[in-house]
């Protein structure tokens, strides 16, 4: 039984790495800014309501109250996705991704690290649209570059948590259908969880800083 931390858990993919890490016995804190009947029907989950990822003195406060080396598994999943295109370039929808698709995994990073035992993990969940190298239709200004920002704090982090040997790895969900794609997509929630999990589950210090699909395809920067 593991000790795990999900932030953006009340909906979507976050809800059902929740599901299954509690199901397969895991002890999981499920964080949100407001919780969500789904959630609350999980049984013997603790939610924790009411941290924006984007809010320091939130996530400060969830750290105090869990205290030092209480978790060997943070996985951050809250993102969002906001359609930004060269003709409508909305530069408040581009700050608001960068914010909370990049920013906020690193501030929560940074105030969760010191509840992370050593040996332990930190999942970040991306965007293969945050990939250069895989961008072979441009457009969403916003999710692309706040994505790729989001891939690039996820490799510093690894170099920078190496010494407590906490293993780092960037994910890529898929295509899952939630409310996000407004349900278009390849894939359910269920097999993407499952596939993180999977992915989660075999990061180690050899693997640490990569970018990984949750098929398992390693995915190019
Ligand atoms: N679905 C896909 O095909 C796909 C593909 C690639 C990557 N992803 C990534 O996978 C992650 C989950 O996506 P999803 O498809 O499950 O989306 P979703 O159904 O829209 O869920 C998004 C989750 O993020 C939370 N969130 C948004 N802004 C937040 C904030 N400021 N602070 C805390 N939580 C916040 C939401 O909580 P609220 O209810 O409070 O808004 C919700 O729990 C995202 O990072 C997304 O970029 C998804």
């Amino acid at each position: 039984m593991a000790d795990v931390l999900v932030l953006g858990s009340n909906r979507g993919i976050g809800l059902e790495l929740v599901r299954q890490l509690a199901a397969r016995g895991d002890s999981v804190t499920a964080v949100c800014r407001s919780s969500s009947e789904r959630l609350e029907a999980i049984s013997g989950v603790a939610v924790r309501s009411g941290v924006d990822v984007t809010d320091r003195a939130a996530l400060e406060g969830l750290a105090a109250d869990l205290g030092a080396e209480a978790l060997d598994l943070l996985v951050v999943v809250a993102g969002v996705l906001e359609r930004v295109t060269l003709d409508r370039l909305d530069v408040d929808a581009i700050r608001r991704q960068f914010e909370i698709n990049a920013l906020g995994p690193l501030l929560a990073v940074s105030a969760l690290r010191r509840c992370v035992r050593g040996g332990g993990k930190i999942g970040l969940v991306t965007s293969r649209m945050g990939s250069i190298a895989d961008n072979d239709s441009g457009g969403s200004y916003g999710y692309r570059m706040s994505k790729a920002a989001l891939n690039m704090a996820g490799r510093s982090l690894a170099h920078d948590l190496a010494d407590r040997e906490i293993a780092v790895v960037l994910l890529h969900p898929g295509w899952v259908r939630t409310d996000m794609t407004g349900g278009s997509g390849l894939i359910d929630v269920d097999e993407s969880a499952a596939g993180l999990i999977a992915r989660l589950d075999e990061l180690s210090m050899e693997t640490t800083g990569t970018f990984v699909h949750q098929s398992g395809e390693p995915l190019p920067w």
